[in-house]
Protein backbone atom coordinates (compact mmCIF):
# COMPACT_ATOMS: atom_id res chain seq x y z
CA UNK A 1 0.00 0.00 0.00
CA UNK A 2 1.45 3.10 -1.22
CA UNK A 3 0.13 6.23 0.50
CA UNK A 4 0.69 9.99 -0.68
CA UNK A 5 1.11 12.43 2.37
CA UNK A 6 0.40 15.97 2.20
CA UNK A 7 1.29 19.02 4.45
CA UNK A 8 -0.06 22.24 4.05
CA UNK A 9 -1.08 23.65 7.64
CA UNK A 10 1.21 26.49 7.26
CA UNK A 11 4.26 27.83 5.64
CA UNK A 12 5.55 24.37 4.12
CA UNK A 13 4.81 22.13 1.48
CA UNK A 14 5.46 18.63 1.88
CA UNK A 15 4.82 15.80 0.28
CA UNK A 16 5.85 12.05 0.39
CA UNK A 17 5.16 8.46 -0.60
CA UNK A 18 5.90 5.90 2.13
CA UNK A 19 4.47 2.47 1.55
CA UNK A 20 3.30 0.02 4.35
CA UNK A 21 5.41 -2.62 3.30
CA UNK A 22 9.05 -0.65 2.24
CA UNK A 23 9.02 2.71 4.39
CA UNK A 24 9.45 5.76 3.09
CA UNK A 25 9.81 5.94 -0.27
CA UNK A 26 10.02 9.59 -1.77
CA UNK A 27 9.20 13.37 0.26
CA UNK A 28 9.71 16.27 -0.80
CA UNK A 29 9.67 19.68 0.62
CA UNK A 30 9.18 23.70 0.06
CA UNK A 31 9.60 26.07 2.06
CA UNK A 32 7.93 29.48 2.74
CA UNK A 33 10.17 30.92 4.71
CA UNK A 34 11.79 33.60 2.32
CA UNK A 35 8.21 34.78 1.36
CA UNK A 36 7.22 35.49 5.01
CA UNK A 37 10.71 36.70 6.61
CA UNK A 38 10.52 40.22 5.66
CA UNK A 39 6.63 40.55 7.46
CA UNK A 40 8.40 38.55 10.77
CA UNK A 41 5.79 35.45 10.56
CA UNK A 42 3.33 33.72 8.35
CA UNK A 43 1.16 35.84 6.26
CA UNK A 44 -1.93 33.83 5.92
CA UNK A 45 -3.52 34.56 2.61
CA UNK A 46 0.51 34.24 1.21
CA UNK A 47 0.95 30.78 2.49
CA UNK A 48 -2.16 29.56 0.97
CA UNK A 49 -1.16 31.06 -2.49
CA UNK A 50 1.90 29.23 -2.55
CA UNK A 51 0.91 26.37 -1.81
CA UNK A 52 -1.78 26.41 -4.31
CA UNK A 53 0.92 26.91 -6.96
CA UNK A 54 3.55 24.73 -5.30
CA UNK A 55 1.44 21.36 -4.03
CA UNK A 56 1.11 20.12 -7.64
CA UNK A 57 4.41 19.94 -9.05
CA UNK A 58 5.49 18.90 -5.86
CA UNK A 59 3.08 15.51 -5.64
CA UNK A 60 3.79 15.16 -9.23
CA UNK A 61 7.40 14.92 -8.61
CA UNK A 62 7.26 12.72 -5.83
CA UNK A 63 4.85 10.37 -7.52
CA UNK A 64 7.65 10.29 -10.38
CA UNK A 65 10.29 9.37 -7.93
CA UNK A 66 8.54 6.90 -6.26
CA UNK A 67 7.83 5.42 -9.75
CA UNK A 68 4.09 5.41 -9.22
CA UNK A 69 1.33 6.81 -11.66
CA UNK A 70 -1.08 6.97 -7.96
CA UNK A 71 -1.12 6.06 -4.89
CA UNK A 72 -3.28 3.55 -3.07
CA UNK A 73 -4.43 6.29 -0.29
CA UNK A 74 -4.09 9.80 0.60
CA UNK A 75 -3.63 11.37 3.97
CA UNK A 76 -3.43 15.05 3.88
CA UNK A 77 -3.18 17.69 7.35
CA UNK A 78 -7.01 18.46 8.11
CA UNK A 79 -5.89 20.48 10.96
CA UNK A 80 -5.03 22.14 13.48
CA UNK A 81 -3.34 24.80 11.11
CA UNK A 82 -4.38 27.97 8.67
CA UNK A 83 -7.54 27.70 6.93
CA UNK A 84 -6.93 28.39 4.25
CA UNK A 85 -4.27 26.76 3.81
CA UNK A 86 -5.35 23.31 5.03
CA UNK A 87 -8.36 23.77 2.70
CA UNK A 88 -5.55 23.61 -0.41
CA UNK A 89 -3.85 20.53 1.00
CA UNK A 90 -7.83 19.11 1.70
CA UNK A 91 -8.94 20.09 -1.72
CA UNK A 92 -5.99 18.45 -3.61
CA UNK A 93 -6.44 15.42 -1.82
CA UNK A 94 -11.00 15.24 -2.78
CA UNK A 95 -9.43 16.24 -5.92
CA UNK A 96 -7.60 13.68 -6.60
CA UNK A 97 -8.84 11.31 -4.40
CA UNK A 98 -12.04 11.57 -6.94
CA UNK A 99 -9.98 11.07 -10.26
CA UNK A 100 -7.72 8.36 -8.96
CA UNK A 101 -10.72 6.82 -6.94
CA UNK A 102 -8.91 6.33 -4.28
CA UNK A 103 -9.82 7.00 -0.44
CA UNK A 104 -8.75 9.69 1.82
CA UNK A 105 -7.72 9.82 5.36
CA UNK A 106 -7.36 13.07 7.15
CA UNK A 107 -4.32 13.51 9.90
CA UNK A 108 -4.10 15.76 12.80
CA UNK A 109 -0.81 17.94 12.45
CA UNK A 110 0.34 16.58 16.17
CA UNK A 111 -0.54 12.94 15.73
CA UNK A 112 1.83 13.38 12.51
CA UNK A 113 4.33 14.79 14.56
CA UNK A 114 4.30 12.81 17.71
CA UNK A 115 4.45 9.35 14.88
CA UNK A 116 7.00 10.78 12.83
CA UNK A 117 9.87 8.59 14.66
CA UNK A 118 7.98 5.95 13.41
CA UNK A 119 9.77 6.42 10.15
CA UNK A 120 13.34 6.41 11.52
CA UNK A 121 15.29 2.17 11.71
CA UNK A 122 14.60 2.31 15.54
CA UNK A 123 10.48 3.08 16.23
CA UNK A 124 9.65 3.64 19.68
CA UNK A 125 7.19 1.05 21.17
CA UNK A 126 4.21 2.26 23.09
CA UNK A 127 3.60 3.32 25.70
CA UNK A 128 5.89 6.60 25.88
CA UNK A 129 5.57 10.21 26.90
CA UNK A 130 6.06 12.79 23.75
CA UNK A 131 7.02 16.17 24.48
CA UNK A 132 5.52 18.09 21.21
CA UNK A 133 7.24 21.18 20.93
CA UNK A 134 6.31 23.54 17.61
CA UNK A 135 5.92 27.15 16.59
CA UNK A 136 1.99 26.66 18.03
CA UNK A 137 2.09 24.06 20.45
CA UNK A 138 3.73 22.36 23.05
CA UNK A 139 2.16 19.32 24.66
CA UNK A 140 3.11 17.17 27.34
CA UNK A 141 1.34 13.78 26.15
CA UNK A 142 1.22 10.33 27.45
CA UNK A 143 0.84 7.75 24.98
CA UNK A 144 -0.88 4.27 25.17
CA UNK A 145 -1.06 3.93 22.10
CA UNK A 146 -2.38 4.84 18.27
CA UNK A 147 -5.47 7.66 19.23
CA UNK A 148 -4.87 6.81 23.14
CA UNK A 149 -3.48 9.98 24.28
CA UNK A 150 -3.53 11.93 27.04
CA UNK A 151 -2.30 15.66 27.76
CA UNK A 152 -0.85 16.13 30.88
CA UNK A 153 0.61 19.67 30.21
CA UNK A 154 0.82 22.34 27.50
CA UNK A 155 1.81 25.41 27.16
CA UNK A 156 -1.11 28.45 29.43
CA UNK A 157 0.31 31.01 26.98
CA UNK A 158 3.30 31.12 23.90
CA UNK A 159 4.16 28.26 22.55
CA UNK A 160 8.09 26.50 23.31
CA UNK A 161 8.85 27.70 19.25
CA UNK A 162 6.53 30.58 19.33
CA UNK A 163 9.10 31.92 22.71
CA UNK A 164 12.08 31.13 20.44
CA UNK A 165 10.73 33.23 17.59
CA UNK A 166 9.53 36.41 19.57
CA UNK A 167 13.36 36.27 21.80
CA UNK A 168 14.98 36.41 18.50
CA UNK A 169 12.97 39.01 17.40
CA UNK A 170 13.66 40.85 20.41
CA UNK A 171 17.49 40.45 19.62
CA UNK A 172 17.27 41.29 15.87
CA UNK A 173 17.56 38.19 14.47
CA UNK A 174 15.33 37.32 11.15
CA UNK A 175 12.18 35.21 11.46
CA UNK A 176 11.74 31.94 11.94
CA UNK A 177 14.06 32.43 14.89
CA UNK A 178 14.39 29.19 16.65
CA UNK A 179 17.62 28.24 14.80
CA UNK A 180 19.41 31.66 14.57
CA UNK A 181 18.84 31.86 18.20
CA UNK A 182 20.35 28.79 18.73
CA UNK A 183 23.39 29.60 16.85
CA UNK A 184 23.80 33.06 18.04
CA UNK A 185 23.61 31.16 21.61
CA UNK A 186 26.45 29.08 20.50
CA UNK A 187 28.89 32.02 20.65
CA UNK A 188 27.22 32.92 24.41
CA UNK A 189 27.78 32.44 27.78
CA UNK A 190 24.28 30.90 29.17
CA UNK A 191 25.40 31.82 32.86
CA UNK A 192 25.98 35.49 31.82
CA UNK A 193 22.13 36.81 32.95
CA UNK A 194 19.89 34.33 35.34
CA UNK A 195 16.17 34.26 33.48
CA UNK A 196 13.37 32.58 35.15
CA UNK A 197 12.56 28.89 34.36
CA UNK A 198 8.63 29.51 34.72
CA UNK A 199 6.43 26.85 36.28
CA UNK A 200 9.43 24.54 37.33
CA UNK A 201 8.72 24.38 40.48
CA UNK A 202 5.14 24.35 40.71
CA UNK A 203 3.07 21.25 40.85
CA UNK A 204 1.64 19.84 37.41
CA UNK A 205 3.05 19.89 33.97
CA UNK A 206 1.62 22.95 32.15
CA UNK A 207 3.91 25.90 31.02
CA UNK A 208 4.68 29.23 30.54
CA UNK A 209 6.87 31.17 28.52
CA UNK A 210 5.28 34.71 28.32
CA UNK A 211 6.89 35.49 31.21
CA UNK A 212 10.54 34.29 30.00
CA UNK A 213 10.42 36.70 27.06
CA UNK A 214 9.26 39.42 29.42
CA UNK A 215 12.49 39.05 31.31
CA UNK A 216 14.47 38.73 28.29
CA UNK A 217 12.95 41.80 27.05
CA UNK A 218 13.67 43.65 29.68
CA UNK A 219 17.13 42.37 29.41
CA UNK A 220 17.23 43.68 26.29
CA UNK A 221 16.40 47.31 27.08
CA UNK A 222 18.53 47.67 30.14
CA UNK A 223 21.30 46.37 27.32
CA UNK A 224 20.18 49.01 25.02
CA UNK A 225 20.09 51.86 27.97
CA UNK A 226 23.59 51.04 28.66
CA UNK A 227 24.60 51.17 24.90
CA UNK A 228 26.32 47.12 25.43
CA UNK A 229 23.58 44.96 23.42
CA UNK A 230 25.96 43.87 20.63
CA UNK A 231 28.68 42.81 23.08
CA UNK A 232 25.68 41.02 24.73
CA UNK A 233 23.43 39.70 22.21
CA UNK A 234 24.80 36.09 22.13
CA UNK A 235 24.75 36.00 26.33
CA UNK A 236 21.57 37.12 26.45
CA UNK A 237 20.52 34.46 23.26
CA UNK A 238 22.34 31.56 25.33
CA UNK A 239 21.12 32.85 28.56
CA UNK A 240 17.05 32.22 27.39
CA UNK A 241 17.85 29.27 25.65
CA UNK A 242 19.14 27.82 28.48
CA UNK A 243 16.09 28.89 30.63
CA UNK A 244 13.49 27.53 28.02
CA UNK A 245 15.36 23.85 27.71
CA UNK A 246 15.80 23.63 31.63
CA UNK A 247 12.06 24.03 31.63
CA UNK A 248 11.61 21.82 28.96
CA UNK A 249 13.83 19.04 29.98
CA UNK A 250 12.24 19.89 33.95
CA UNK A 251 8.55 19.50 33.38
CA UNK A 252 9.34 15.92 31.09
CA UNK A 253 11.24 14.32 33.29
CA UNK A 254 8.83 14.67 36.07
CA UNK A 255 5.84 13.62 33.71
CA UNK A 256 7.80 10.64 32.88
CA UNK A 257 8.54 9.64 36.96
CA UNK A 258 4.78 10.59 37.39
CA UNK A 259 3.50 8.33 34.80
CA UNK A 260 5.80 5.47 34.22
CA UNK A 261 7.34 5.87 31.30
CA UNK A 262 10.63 4.95 30.15
CA UNK A 263 10.18 6.28 26.42
CA UNK A 264 10.51 9.74 25.59
CA UNK A 265 9.50 11.16 22.16
CA UNK A 266 10.27 14.41 21.23
CA UNK A 267 9.28 16.05 18.32
CA UNK A 268 7.84 19.49 16.60
CA UNK A 269 9.67 22.04 15.09
CA UNK A 270 12.24 22.65 18.46
CA UNK A 271 12.81 19.06 18.66
CA UNK A 272 15.84 20.34 16.42
CA UNK A 273 17.24 22.35 18.58
CA UNK A 274 20.50 20.64 19.83
CA UNK A 275 20.99 21.80 23.88
CA UNK A 276 17.40 20.25 24.18
CA UNK A 277 18.51 17.07 22.51
CA UNK A 278 21.98 17.03 24.77
CA UNK A 279 20.18 17.79 28.10
CA UNK A 280 17.45 14.81 27.37
CA UNK A 281 20.62 12.63 26.89
CA UNK A 282 22.52 13.75 29.85
CA UNK A 283 19.13 13.86 32.29
CA UNK A 284 16.62 11.41 31.25
CA UNK A 285 16.92 7.96 32.79
CA UNK A 286 15.41 6.06 29.75
CA UNK A 287 15.42 6.26 25.75
CA UNK A 288 14.67 8.93 24.19
CA UNK A 289 13.40 8.89 20.53
CA UNK A 290 13.80 11.98 17.81
CA UNK A 291 12.46 12.16 14.34
CA UNK A 292 15.46 13.29 11.83
CA UNK A 293 15.98 16.36 11.69
CA UNK A 294 14.58 17.00 8.63
CA UNK A 295 11.19 15.60 9.84
CA UNK A 296 10.96 17.51 13.04
CA UNK A 297 9.70 20.71 11.43
CA UNK A 298 6.71 20.18 8.74
CA UNK A 299 6.99 17.60 6.20
CA UNK A 300 5.02 15.12 4.40
CA UNK A 301 6.81 11.72 5.68
CA UNK A 302 4.99 12.38 9.02
CA UNK A 303 1.59 12.43 6.98
CA UNK A 304 2.29 10.03 4.75
CA UNK A 305 3.21 7.82 7.65
CA UNK A 306 0.20 8.82 10.29
CA UNK A 307 -1.96 7.80 7.61
CA UNK A 308 -0.58 4.69 7.16
CA UNK A 309 -1.72 4.09 10.50
CA UNK A 310 -4.69 5.26 10.30
CA UNK A 311 -5.65 3.64 7.24
CA UNK A 312 -8.78 2.04 8.98
CA UNK A 313 -10.06 5.81 8.92
CA UNK A 314 -10.06 6.53 5.39
CA UNK A 315 -12.94 6.74 3.09
CA UNK A 316 -14.16 8.14 -0.36
CA UNK A 317 -13.51 11.10 -1.46
CA UNK A 318 -15.79 13.74 -0.67
CA UNK A 319 -16.03 17.11 1.23
CA UNK A 320 -12.71 18.94 2.26
CA UNK A 321 -12.27 18.33 5.87
CA UNK A 322 -10.26 21.37 7.06
CA UNK A 323 -10.25 22.52 10.84
CA UNK A 324 -7.99 25.29 11.98
CA UNK A 325 -8.51 24.18 15.69
CA UNK A 326 -8.67 20.38 16.55
CA UNK A 327 -7.61 19.23 20.06
CA UNK A 328 -5.59 16.05 19.56
CA UNK A 329 -7.12 14.51 22.86
CA UNK A 330 -10.44 14.10 21.04
CA UNK A 331 -8.39 11.51 18.67
CA UNK A 332 -9.67 8.24 19.07
CA UNK A 333 -7.58 4.64 17.83
CA UNK A 334 -8.49 3.80 14.07
CA UNK A 335 -11.74 2.10 13.43
CA UNK A 336 -11.93 -1.11 14.65
CA UNK A 337 -8.36 -0.72 16.27
O1 LIG B 1 6.84 22.02 13.85
P1 LIG B 1 7.17 23.29 13.14
O2 LIG B 1 7.94 23.21 11.85
O3 LIG B 1 5.90 24.10 12.77
C1 LIG B 1 4.77 24.18 13.56
O4 LIG B 1 3.92 23.24 13.48
O5 LIG B 1 4.71 25.16 14.32
O6 LIG B 1 7.95 24.20 14.21
C2 LIG B 1 8.45 25.46 13.89
C3 LIG B 1 9.06 26.08 15.14
C4 LIG B 1 9.46 27.54 14.96
O7 LIG B 1 8.97 28.27 16.07
C5 LIG B 1 10.98 27.48 14.94
O8 LIG B 1 11.59 28.67 15.39
C6 LIG B 1 11.26 26.32 15.86
O9 LIG B 1 10.25 25.38 15.54
N1 LIG B 1 12.60 25.74 15.66
C7 LIG B 1 13.58 25.76 16.58
C8 LIG B 1 14.71 25.15 15.98
N2 LIG B 1 14.38 24.78 14.70
C9 LIG B 1 13.07 25.14 14.53
N3 LIG B 1 13.61 26.23 17.84
C10 LIG B 1 14.75 26.10 18.52
N4 LIG B 1 15.87 25.55 18.03
C11 LIG B 1 15.91 25.06 16.78
N5 LIG B 1 17.02 24.50 16.29
ZN1 LIG C 1 4.16 21.43 12.92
Amino acid sequence: MNVLGIETSCDETGVAVYSAERGLIAHRLHSQVDLHARYGGVVPEIASRDHVRRLLPLIQEVLDDAGIERPDLIAHTAGPGLIGALMVGGGMAAGLGAVWDCPVVPVHHMEGHLLAPMLEEDPPEYPFLALLVSGGHTLLIAVRGLGRYRVLGSTLDDAAGEAFDKTAKLLGLPYPGGPALAALAEAGDDTAHTLPRPMLDKPGFDFSFSGLKTAVMLKVREAETKGTLDAERADIAASFQRAAVDTLVGKSLKAANSEGLSRLVVAGGVGANALLRAEMARRFDGSVYYPRLAFCTDNGAMIAVAGALRHADAGPAGAVLARARWALDTLEPPAGG
